[in-house]
């Protein structure tokens, strides 16, 4: 491993998928703990490794390599069956075969059964309003964390608090699932016996593990933060209420892993070399025709998490150039560009109008960004597949110019270049690890 930095984040510049997790798996190969530090299992990672693919919801996209050590921290919300389904899986595959190789923050709050009732029941109730939820339980998670009735991961393993705390809490939830969304109740002791069960199982793995961090930092290793969903998507600075329950920029790595803020050295943004959406919400630059379905086709844009047909458009230099600026990015991993291939002119948005006038930023107010018109650049494409490029100079020139006129419109270099899937698909210029 190399010198310099000894902490990296990667941060989803866009509204999620943008290869976060190919881009951890494969930076992981030089880092000793990969954190997740927000999100839960709304996330769905992606990582193909010798063509095998394997999707990451809860567990850090580093889990592959045999000796890295996996944080969940206290700012992710985790539904204990998910999380123990996951597990199970990568150990019957021969990886995190140690408990110790996964840790899990004592104060990670716990995603419980009526959290995703009720999340999935308030989406059917809003019909055509829907935020489009991954129907995971993440909001109403977040809104007991907030309201001091949640239950954390260190609670799981003390039956007599489970019980305490839950009989109040279970029968307003039960009460406002059967009055109000019209829903069933849950059974109370049916979920406290499956809740002791996976509580049993995770024990091990539960610990301090903001000291941890603290301690591994201070003693050089080299550790990397890995962001779900994306900035667009942040509950205070995305498209609200369009918008996942938490902070998803680097403002949220402290809070979420318990590090100093001073403790983070380089901030990597993913971007694809295009954008998607899952879920509703404002999307400028999307395209619903043949070229939206072509795109979604060659590049498999279909939910990882639920299997959703991601919405498709042209690169927003807004929305980079807005992300950029949230998190202070140092690099930006590029991803997908062969997708792009044979698409020739290719747009860029370099700007909005808003009733006829070209605006600066983003409308705060979904409403009027459903409104705002993309200025679209044209560029020339290339022809020539690149999915077997392994260097810059293997890109024709085309796709070196696209390159570049991204960096001009969001003031960042581009530190690598992802041409594929697999680890192999990668071309790094700048490595976050490096010296
Ligand atoms: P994440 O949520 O940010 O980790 O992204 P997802 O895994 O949800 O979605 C990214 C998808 O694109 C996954 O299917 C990846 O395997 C795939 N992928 C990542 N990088 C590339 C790339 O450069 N080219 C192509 N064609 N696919 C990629
Ligand atoms: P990764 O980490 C893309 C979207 C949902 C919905 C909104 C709110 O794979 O990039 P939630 O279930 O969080 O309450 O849903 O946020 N969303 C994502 N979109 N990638 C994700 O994660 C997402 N996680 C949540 O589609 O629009
Ligand atoms: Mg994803």
């Amino acid at each position: 491993m190399g010198a310099g930095s000894s902490s990296a984040a990667v941060i989803g510049l866009q509204w999620g998928d943008e290869g976060k997790g190919k881009i951890v798996d494969l930076l992981s190969a030089r880092a000793d703990v990969i954190v997740r530090f927000q999100g839960g299992n709304n996330a769905g990672h992606t990582l193909v490794v010798d063509g095998q693919e394997t999707i990451l919801h809860l567990i850090p996209s580093g889990a592959l390599y045999p000796g890295t050590t996996c944080v969940i921290g206290g700012g992710v919300v985790v539904d204990p069956g998910a999380l123990v389904k996951e597990l199970d899986e990568l150990r019957a595959r021969g990886f995190v075969r140690e408990p110790e190789r996964l840790l899990i923050s004592q104060e990670a709050h716990v995603i419980l059964p009526h959290h995703k009732a009720i999340d999935q029941a308030r989406e059917r109730q809003r019909g055509s309003g829907k935020i489009g939820t991954t129907g995971r339980g993440i909001g109403p998670a977040h809104e007991d964390k907030v309201a001091r009735i949640g239950l954390r991961m260190i609670d799981l393993c003390d039956e007599a608090y489970v019980r305490r705390a839950l009989e109040v809490s279970v029968s307003e939830k039960n009460a406002y699932l059967k009055e109000v969304l019209g829903e069933d109740a849950i059974h109370y002791e049916a979920m406290i016996e499956e809740l002791l069960e996976w509580g049993r199982k995770l024990s091990v793995h539960v610990t301090d593990t903001s000291r941890y961090l603290h301690e591994a930092l201070e003693s050089g290793s080299k550790v990397l933060f890995e962001g779900a969903q994306g900035v667009m998507l942040d509950v205070d600075h995305g498209t609200y209420p369009y918008v996942t329950s938490s902070n998803t920029g680097v403002a949220a790595v402290a809070a979420g892993a318990g590090i100093a803020p001073s403790k983070l050295d380089k901030v990597v943004g993913i971007s694809k070399a295009y954008t998607t959406r899952v879920g509703s919400g404002p999307f400028p630059t999307e395209l619903d025709d043949e070229m939206g379905e072509r795109l979604r086709s060659d590049g498999g844009e279909y939910g990882a998490t639920t299997g959703r047909a991601r919405r498709c458009g042209w690169f927003d230099a807004m929305v980079v150039r807005k992300a950029v600026r949230l998190n202070g990015v140092d690099t930006i991993a590029l991803t997908k560009l062969d997708v792009l291939t044979g698409i020739d002119p290719l747009p860029i948005c370099v700007g909005y109008t808003h009733m006829g006038k070209p605006i600066g930023s983003i409308p705060a107010s979904a409403g009027a960004y459903e409104e705002v018109v993309p200025v679209l650049e044209e560029r020339e494409g290339w022809h020539d597949d690149i999915s077997g490029a392994r260097s810059i100079s293997d890109l024709p020139a085309q796709a070196l110019a696209y390159i570049r006129r991204l960096e001009e419109l969001t003031g960042v270099d581009v530190g690598i270049v992802s041409v594929g899937p697999g680890r192999d698909q990668t071309l790094l210029l700048d490595d976050p690890f490096g010296a």
